[in-house]
């Protein structure tokens, strides 16, 4: 059985003092929960008063993306080895905001899910495709392409706490979502592969969660589908009451 994962996903909103007030609301809405794992992904800036805030509760912090050397000339950056001292338990590598605006490879998204499986944080690699790729039938190359990379190197054992998100491009903060029959069948594409490079018990195992558009209207039907197994969410983790409603949703 895969436990559920509902993850918020908060990009660069909300200051630390916006970050607790979201919080003060939240959790107690959400407090009785244990259909879900919960967790939120805070800006740098906010990540370490998320943590101690959640902390003994039963949603999880993490941060938006890491470096993956454990220290270095790197102007900017936070290695796994600082988020692993700040107890940070998640890590969201390869969004596609990362790869279009930070340039982020294929390579790197592999030297950071090794860097994360070696510091023992919870890897959430994103995968997806544009709307030019499915238009033009790439769909399944662009995943296949995406993990095979991303598990390079990547060995079953260890890689117990992988988690995989299907965000395709054009359902990102564009209100439309992808259907729950299109959602599946990039999930079996990305399942089969993983099952490829790590094995079928390995690919059983691995949580992959969908992000898009996700809202608490859509929740259920989408968390209908098996091949479903959670949801990575942006916009709608914002508020409080709407993430709780996503989190809470009725199955
Ligand atoms: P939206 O839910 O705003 O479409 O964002 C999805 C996303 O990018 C989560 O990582």
């Amino acid at each position: 059985m895969r436990k559920p994962l509902i993850a918020g996903n908060w990009k660069m909103y909300k200051t630390p003092k916006e970050s607790l007030a979201f919080l003060e609301r939240f959790l107690p809405l959400v407090a009785t929960h244990t259909r879900d794992e919960i967790a939120l992904f805070p800006t740098m800036s906010s990540l370490g008063y998320v943590i101690e805030a959640t902390h003994g509760t039963n949603v999880s912090a993490g941060a938006q993306t890491m470096h993956w050397l454990n220290e270095g000339p790197y102007t900017g950056q936070t290695s796994p080895t600082m988020l692993a001292s700040i107890h940070c338990t998640h890590v969201l590598l390869g969004h596609s905001e990362r790869r279009i605006y930070a340039n982020e490879t294929d390579e790197m998204v592999n030297l950071k899910l090794k860097a994360a499986i070696g510091h023992g944080l919870v890897p959430i690699v994103c995968v997806g495709e544009t709307l030019e790729k499915r238009q033009s039938n790439l769909t399944e190359a662009v995943l296949r392409w995406q993990i095979a990379n991303a598990l390079n190197g990547v060995e079953a054992e260890g890689s117990e706490a992988l988690v995989i998100a299907y965000e395709p491009i054009w359902a990102i903060g564009t209100g439309s979502t992808a259907t729950p029959t299109q959602v599946s069948e990039a999930h079996r594409i990305i399942r089969r592969e993983i099952a490829e490079r790590l094995g079928q018990e390995r690919a059983n195992q691995t949580r992959i969660l969908y992000g898009g558009s996700v809202k608490p209207e859509n929740t259920a039907m989408l968390m209908a589908q098996p091949e479903i197994d959670g949801a990575l969410v942006g916009g709608a983790s914002l508020d409080p009451d709407t993430f709780a409603r996503i989190v809470c949703y009725a199955s």
